[in-house]
């Protein structure tokens, strides 16, 4: 458990929280907490979810205040959706390597390529990209997005090419990817899942799209040589849900380790074995509790999109939450 738990003593979590519960209700302000957030952060946040769920609820929240526990193209994404709204973020470094891989100016080079082609941008994405994109997906919903779009049109999809080649293979539908890729989940090779299987032979595998492994995953299961009942490649929502609606006992979950908390706090009687301790993103690790307390006392650090950006992503966002 303590993986996934910051190194505050229990105490001072205690009080910190306390105050941030006080501070929140003053603000009228809303937490929310991507899965890979520290446990405490998720104990104390009011929606905890992948990307594609905290998006939804930043769209349709009441609150004054939005307060971001997790990366910046996820706070950007809160800002766009809700233009009238304060959306911070505690800890303004919480980049995200993947972002970094595609500028709109490369994209839009990337688009006189191919002009005509559909661009679908993966959310995780800088606000200007999306300016720059027809649609956003998630790793919950990709799919989805492209077997909407008709197959009579080229697709550009950006920037995971993990992601893409998965996507390819899944639905059968040919598209240009972008070479970029999420350090923490590229980390995720073949060999550590081979020899996890060979270590636990009862377990089902949980892993998420973005991962290296996942080309070779798809190989294997076309090729019968493991089990599709065992395997499943999902976002970090569809892996908790799965966690609870499976009957098996052990389960071997190739992501960041963050997501193991909520798994273990619903499913005390199951084992969630992370596919290595060292799958932690120092990004998303960059939020802690003293850190939240901070942004709701200070109301530090905003995010801001310019309403000329905002207006075009908000489009590409939009049709991915209409789908
Ligand atoms: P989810 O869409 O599963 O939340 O994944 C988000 C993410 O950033 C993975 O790197």
């Amino acid at each position: 458990m303590a993986l996934t738990l910051t190194h505050t003593d229990p105490d001072a979590a205690r009080e910190i929280s306390a105050d941030i519960q006080r501070l929140k209700r003053e603000r009228n302000a809303v937490i929310l907490a991507h899965n890979y957030q520290y446990g405490e952060l998720q104990d104390i946040a009011d929606y905890v979810g992948d990307s594609l769920g905290l998006s939804q609820v930043a769209a349709r929240t009441k609150a004054d205040v939005i307060v971001f526990c997790g990366v910046h193209f996820m706070a950007e994404t809160a800002a766009i959706l809700s233009p009238g709204k304060t959306v911070l973020i505690p800890d303004r470094n919480a980049g995200f390597s993947l972002a970094d891989t595609i500028t709109a100016e490369q994209l839009r080079a990337w688009k006189a390529e191919h002009p005509g082609a559909i661009v679908v941008s993966y959310v995780n994405t800088s606000a200007a990209v999306k300016a720059e994109s027809d649609y956003c997906c998630t790793s919950g919903n990709a799919e989805r997005v492209i077997r909407a779009i008709p197959t009579d049109k080229e697709i550009l999809f950006l920037p995971d090419m993990f992601l893409g080649s998965y996507l390819r293979q899944k639905t059968g539908r040919p598209m240009h990817i972008w070479s970029g890729e999420c350090h923490v989940h590229a980390a995720i090779k073949p060999a550590m899942v081979e020899q996890m299987r060979a270590d636990h032979l009862g377990a089902e595998f949980m892993i998420h799209p973005e991962c290296g492994c996942v080309s070779s995953t798809m190989h294997y299961l076309a090729k019968g040589r493991i089990s599709a009942e065992g395997t499943h490649i999902l976002s970090t929502e569809g892996m908790i849900k799965h966690a609870q609606q499976s009957d098996a006992s052990q389960f071997v979950v190739a992501t960041e380790i963050g997501v193991l908390h909520r798994m273990r706090k619903a499913n005390p009687d199951k084992e969630f074995l992370p596919i290595d301790e060292s799958i932690s993103c120092r990004y998303m690790k960059m939020i802690t509790l003293e850190k939240l307390l901070y942004s709701l006392q200070e109301m530090q650090y905003v995010v801001t999109v310019s309403p000329a950006v905002a207006d075009r992503a908000r489009g590409a966002i939009e049709r991915m939450i209409a789908l």
